[in-house]
């Protein structure tokens, strides 16, 4: 028999054992989703564009499967068909991962997605909020608004979801006040790899539960969150000031004021920030938790000379809230699939950027062939709460983090280029410090990373490990950068 033959006939065969394990697959599906869950598999009319729904375009993926299931049962019977047949699982909850791991990162996932795990209800002998993982942000807002008049931390974008947001960080305009997402975990039911259903807490399966709070998606399902939630707050004020064109020094001088005033050690936790610099625009805005005197007495207006500056007052936290979304980075992103390509970096208070860093950066940004109009650099102003927290208390591990960086490219004609990716390379060359190792917000999933366990999870990953190999050592939770057992 020829060489050739052999091959093809050994590939034939193969072929032939994926296509029976797909079927087994198929099968165990449909009758694990026979009544008010649903299944739908490649090939079906309509499976990328209304089951699978990518929201990178630039990582298209095709899934062995995409569940909709509608019960912690469902999604634990749906876990055990693509263990038994070989299939690694990841969960999808608003689907906004940057590297699409919703849809499992790589071709050929089962996806659970979570959408019709809408339960809520607020306990309110103590305001603690329980809250399907399958709930966007926007509906977590209002629920715990309309069940008296509650809130908790989380990002500005209303379409993502508590099931990747709550469990990987979730920093937003109150973290410095309230702490981030996942500071808010009380308790949660999640789905493991044999397919158990289990509660986790400080009082049960505690090292499930450290795991989910920074890393859940290598860990289980989290199918249920509880939650502490927080009174809303009250007047708030949202500031902005921008400089339009402006030069390199201009630029870098606004930077360093910025960077200064919001270091100070005794800053208010009331007082969050951004600056966002866009093509031809600087931006410094955020929210101060307080009424319009306590901010004018701050006297955020003298450090910021020569820009334009805009403060609205808000008395009611779902207009704020609202407003949050439609800031102009957010527009320019928001909840559209896109070709993108995103980056993060940080400092601590300890490894600032010096003066010179900043104005290379500046001299960088200015000149540099970015291969787009559609790029911005975000700055976040954390510490605060997030950081009183020790970094060993959750999976969750940058708690020194006193200002993330968040870098996009996107591209609405196509694929993101070389150029668009190298010039998010270089700036972050520029900026990380090197006297540490470089983190990365888990959040923020950049699938270009080499050694992304260690960027997102750094000093805790080795336990990470250790429960993976206790909780799923056969991997089945997986995406390419999620934790392997030890
Ligand atoms: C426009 C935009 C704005 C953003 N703004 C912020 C921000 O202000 N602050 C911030 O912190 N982040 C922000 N992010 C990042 C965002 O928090 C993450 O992308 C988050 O992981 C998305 O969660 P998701 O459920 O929408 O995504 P998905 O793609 O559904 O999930 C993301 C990851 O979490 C896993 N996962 C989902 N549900 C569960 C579950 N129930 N149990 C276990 N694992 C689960 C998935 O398997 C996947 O690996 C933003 C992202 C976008 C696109
Ligand atoms: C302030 O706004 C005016 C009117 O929009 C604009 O012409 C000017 O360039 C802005 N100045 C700065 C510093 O951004
Ligand atoms: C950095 O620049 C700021 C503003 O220009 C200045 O006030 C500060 O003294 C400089 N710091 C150092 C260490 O030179
Ligand atoms: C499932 O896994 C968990 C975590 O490892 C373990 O505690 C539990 O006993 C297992 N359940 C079954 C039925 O094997």
């Amino acid at each position: 028999m020829s060489a050739i033959r052999t091959a093809l006939l050994t590939l034939g065969a193969a072929s032939a054992a994926v296509a029976s394990s797909h079927d087994t697959l198929k099968s165990c599906l449909k009758y694990a989703l026979t009544d008010s869950g649903k299944v739908a598999f490649p090939g079906d009319l309509l499976y990328q564009a209304s089951d699978v729904q990518a929201y990178n375009l630039d990582i298209p993926l095709t899934p062995a499967a995409v569940t909709f299931p509608a019960s912690s049962q469902q999604v634990a019977a749906v876990v055990k068909c693509a263990a038994d047949n070989g299939y690694p699982v990841q969960p999808k909850s608003g689907g906004h991962s940057y590297g699409n791991y919703g849809l499992g990162g790589v071709d050929g996932a089962v996806v659970v997605d979570l959408k019709n795990l809408q339960q809520f209800s607020m306990d309110s002998t103590n305001w603690e909020a329980t809250i399907g993982s399958g709930t966007l942000l926007r509906d977590v807002t209002q629920r715990l608004h309309d069940a008296g008049g509650r809130a908790m931390s989380h990002g500005t974008s209303p379409q993502i979801g508590s099931g990747g947001h709550f469990t990987i960080g979730g920093l937003g305009p109150t973290s410095r006040q309230f702490g981030s997402a996942l500071d808010h975990i009380l308790e949660v039911e999640v789905v493991l790899a044999n397919s158990s259903i289990v509660r986790a807490s400080e009082k049960e399966n505690q090292d499930i539960f450290w795991a989910v709070k920074g890393a859940a998606s290598g860990f289980g399902i989290v199918t249920e969150f509880k939650v502490r939630t927080e009174p809303e707050p009250g007047t708030a004020v949202k500031y902005e000031y921008t400089l339009k064109v402006g030069t390199t020094e201009q630029r870098a001088s606004l930077f360093k004021q910025w960077q200064a005033y919001m270091t100070n050690p005794d800053l208010t936790w009331k007082l969050a920030s951004t600056l966002t610099l866009l093509e031809d625009t600087l931006i410094i805005s955020g929210t101060f938790f307080g009424t319009e005197e306590e901010y004018k007495a701050l006297g955020i207006g003298s450090q910021f000379p020569g820009t334009n500056s805009s403060a609205i007052v808000f008395k009611d936290w779902l207009g704020l809230v609202a407003n949050w979304a439609e800031d102009a980075a957010m527009e320019l992103f928001g909840g559209v699939p896109a070709h993108f390509y995103a980056k993060s970096s940080s400092w601590t208070p300890q490894n600032l950027m010096s003066n010179e860093t900043i104005d290379k950066m500046f001299e960088f940004v200015d000149s540099a062939d970015k291969g787009t109009p559609i790029w911005f650099i975000v700055f976040d102003f954390e510490g605060g709460y997030t950081s009183s927290v020790p970094s060993t208390a959750t999976a969750y591990a940058h708690r020194d983090v006193i200002i993330w960086l968040q870098s996009y490219t996107v591209n609405l004609l196509g694929s993101v280029s070389q150029t668009q990716v190298d010039f998010l390379d270089k700036v972050n060359k520029l900026v990380t410090p090197t006297d540490v190792p470089y983190a990365a917000y888990p959040g923020y999933v950049d699938p270009r990373l080499d050694n992304g366990a260690e960027a997102y999870w750094g000093s805790n990953l080795p336990r990470l490990e250790k429960i993976k190999r206790e909780v799923d050592p056969d991997n089945v939770f997986r995406n390419p950068q999620s934790p392997q057992a030890a």
